[in-house]
């Protein structure tokens, strides 16, 4: 008898209880035996509960659990400490602790739910983490990065059999990376019930072996999976629905399907006058796999693809749909200001869009795979993606963790390259040789349609390094001009910026800070290895064969303060800081990444005690040219030269610095900083006035302090304090200072040079949200951002 179970995925975020300490596990439950019994074969049960259900662990040990929704990051909840006791997790983790957390979560499921599959999806978990459900041990997982999930059909309770506990104890206290990387379950935690027969767990692969502007194949590879005691006759349905909805192509192939074991099925369909993907038209297209059996519908799986072909080439780089395309590229790692790794999707697709629109067409996910969610929204928005692998590393548990990624994301249009690792110490050596041949095997086995890279910083041509990979990755290849060197040496290599420029800047500062932690927006202080992002962007520009740039990073992050240690707690190398507000350089890439004409100046205009002395004004533009005047005498017009700067020496006087930026004799794009008064009131700016009432959309809204007349004061530095009533909460708080120890869990925050963020997140009632920001001695601001149940965003 079929249960007929068709699949069922739910999100498993809300209701979750944390406690943050080590809990003394029964040893029969930990190791010893299944379902915690004894070796008496007495069940246990009264102390699992005791975990499981109450505030008690084992003996007399008290726990304190809170309430606690998904994502969350537990590290960023606590205070900064320069403390050796850190241990690993020093400076370059952005000195806040790790630890042991453990999370819990009942659910009831009914009667009718036995004998089908239910299968738990933990997306990423920073840690090691160890899960129990019903006293049972599950499995352990080491690697914060990916995915892994655990067949739980056998140990649930159905019906009468009572209620259900999952256990998770997350072992933060070791780190993997050289960054911050939070501490729990940053990332979705899913619950997904099927059939016993269904299509396996990523188990279509969709290829587009032939596209063209007139037609396209599309091929469909599906395993389906059989779970019953025999083999059955199954029928494979698969569908392909356009953008819009409309059903373009269908088929259906019958099959065998073997009792316990996985059937790959292969279709083949035609797409006439496809609409390809790209990043200016992200054309997406829908598959819909349904498995019949014996007349009745047992599971119905969706798999989201596009159409689009990619070439590169050792001397002209690469083409998206038979085209060039330069690739304009950041690294980043995954946090954010006010929430540490555990971001909500709707955060992720804020920091993609601000990439976008600095002009970006391309994220290298550093140096791991990314949260799931992060792809989709990639595909959605148009996002070139370079798509890594944790480690160099080919034991069991490297391998299993590179095919997950790959059997996990390679439907994704917008990945173009598999990335096996970065700058590993075994780089040009035999060893390393071996393993990365291994991954880069494992990878074509998997997926032969995308190249494989490497992102290296020595040893390329050594041992045969680099010829596991079809790409060179050159982490900051500008050195010596090693990377035009050995284009010369071999040009028959493809090769990529896989990292470029590692610029150190603080937003709004102008001169280095050791004190302080700050670096200059000048770029006075950058590190040996790094460069400007003029030399970066110009040097991709004139070699069209390092086919791309990705910049180090997007983004600031927290961990690895560079050059300076403690009071810094964060990075500074990106383009927009940790709460993705645009430094000096955002507008530099945005002048040379897009078409939009852009004049930008800096630095700001208000330097009391500097009156008559000279200060070097610069200016990003992409105009013809740029026309500078200072209180409406024009300082001069300058011919823009394409990939570099303009730069005028000023004596200081206060008042109005505007640049003109003009295409011919026309105006087409201006900018002017003004010498901005006392600090007068607070303004507040929502990236949207309207949210979707889930319990966790999240609205970022920026806070600006003014003066009289409404401008930014760019040195303000006051304390606010926000209010948030209604359907919603104040997520967390931020403003981009890298030395900044105020806690980002607070209603309280200073403004950094103008600017601070506050994170509005709606709850699951529909309403208005009310944000209130006040401080002493400046006029308080209030929004209101209307949460519904409608997707409005
Ligand atoms: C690279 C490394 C990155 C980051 C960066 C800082 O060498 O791959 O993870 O550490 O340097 O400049």
């Amino acid at each position: 008898m079929r249960s007929g179970t068709v699949r069922n995925k739910r999100k498993l975020d809300e209701d979750w209880s944390f406690y943050k300490g080590e809990i003394r596990i029964p040893y029969a439950v930990k190791a010893g035996m299944t379902g915690g019994i004894t070796d008496a074969g007495v069940l246990r049960d009264g102390e699992w509960l005791d975990i499981a259900y109450h505030d008690r662990g084992m003996g007399e040990q008290k726990l304190e659990w809170t309430s606690v929704s998904l994502p969350h990051d537990w590290c960023v909840e606590q205070q900064y400490v320069q403390d050796e006791l850190l241990g690993a997790r020093d400076g370059s983790h952005g000195y806040l602790p790790g630890g042991i957390g453990f999370y819990r979560r009942t659910f009831t499921l009914p009667a009718e739910a036995a004998g089908s599959k239910w299968r738990i999806r933990f997306d990423g978990v920073s840690g090691t983490s160890t899960v129990w459900v019903n006293g049972h041990l599950i499995g352990s997982h080491h690697g914060g990065y990916i995915g892994f999930s655990y067949d739980l059909s056998d140990v649930l309770r159905y019906g009468d059999e009572g209620v259900n506990v999952i256990l998770v104890k997350v072992d933060a206290t070791e780190c993997e990376g050289w960054w911050y990387e939070g501490c729990g379950i940053y990332r979705h935690v899913w619950l997904e019930n099927t059939d016993l027969v269904h299509v396996a767990e990523y188990g279509t692969y969709v290829t587009t072996p032939e596209v063209a502007k007139e037609q396209a194949t599309v091929n469909i590879r599906t395993r389906i999976r059989n779970e019953y005691t025999e083999d059955l006759p199954v029928t494979l349905r698969t569908v392909i629905y356009d953008g819009t909805g409309v059903q373009i192509s269908a088929g259906s192939v019958d099959a065998h399907a073997q009792w316990y074991a996985e059937t790959e099925l292969e279709q083949s369909f035609q797409v006439v006058q496809p609409k390809l993907w790209s990043p200016d038209t992200p054309y997406l297209y829908k598959a819909e796999s349904t498995v019949i059996c014996e007349g009745k519908e047992l599971d119905r799986y969706e798999t989201v693809f596009g159409i689009r072909s990619i070439r590169f080439d050792a001397g002209e780089g690469f083409f998206l749909n038979g085209e060039p395309l330069l690739i304009k590229g950041t690294c980043n790692h995954q946090d954010f200001a006010g929430v540490g790794v555990a971001l909500p999707d709707s955060l992720i697709e804020y920091k993609l869009r601000l990439l976008k629109e600095m002009g970006s067409n391309a994220y290298r996910s550093a140096h791991h795979p990314p949260t799931p969610e992060l792809l989709d929204i990639c595909d959605r928005i148009g996002m070139l993606v370079m798509d890594e692998n944790r480690k160099l590393d080919s034991s069991p548990n490297g391998l299993s963790q590179l095919e997950r990624m790959l059997y996990r994301d390679r439907n994704h249009p917008s990945i173009i390259i598999w990335s096996l690792e970065n700058e590993e110490v075994l780089e040009g050596t035999v060893t390393g040789a071996r393993i990365l041949k291994t991954l880069a095997d494992t990878t074509r086995r998997i997926d032969p349609t995308r190249p494989t890279c490497a992102a290296l910083n020595h040893g390329w041509y050594e041992n045969g390094y680099n010829d596991a990979v079809e790409i060179t990755g050159y982490n900051y290849g500008h050195r010596d001009h090693l990377d035009l060197r050995d284009h010369a040496q071999h040009p028959e290599r493809l090769m990529i910026g896989s990292e470029c420029a590692s610029y150190t800047a603080t937003r709004g500062i102008y001169e280095d800070d050791p004190a302080k932690g700050y670096c200059s927006e000048y770029g006075t202080n950058i590190p040996s290895w790094g460069c400007t992002p003029q030399q970066a962007w110009s040097d991709l520009v004139n070699n069209r064969f390092l086919t791309g740039v990705f910049m180090w990073t997007g983004f600031d992050y927290r961990g690895e303060p560079t050059p300076y240690l403690w009071p810094c707690i964060n990075s500074h190398f990106g383009l927009m800081d940790t709460c993705g507000f645009p430094k000096d350089s955002y507008y530099y890439m945005k002048a040379v990444w897009q078409e939009e004409p852009v004049v930008h100046v800096l630095p700001h205009w208000n330097w009391p005690g500097s009156e008559g002395k000279p200060i070097e004004v610069r200016v990003f533009a992409n105009t013809d040219t740029v026309e500078l005047s200072l209180n409406g005498r024009s300082l001069g017009e300058q011919q823009v030269e394409k990939t570099g700067y303009l730069s005028w020496e000023v004596n200081y006087e206060p008042g109005e610095l505007k640049a003109v930026g003009k295409h011919g004799k026309l105006t087409v794009a201006e900018k002017a900083v003004v010498t901005a008064g006392q600090p007068y009131r607070i303004a507040l700016f929502p990236d949207r006035q309207e949210g979707r009432a889930d319990g966790s959309d999240t609205i970022p809204v920026r806070v600006a302090v003014l003066d009289r007349q409404g401008h930014i004061v760019p040195t303000a530095d006051n304390e606010i304090r926000f209010e948030v009533t209604g359907a919603g909460k104040l997520l967390g708080v931020g403003n981009g200072n890298p030395s900044s120890h105020e806690a980002d869990k607070s209603t309280l925050r200073r403004a950094f040079n103008g600017w601070c963020l506050a994170l509005i997140q709606t709850s699951s009632e529909e309403g208005a949200i009310q944000l209130k920001a006040v401080s002493a001695g400046l006029a308080g601001a209030e929004t209101v951002i209307q949460a519904n149940f409608k997707d409005n965003s």
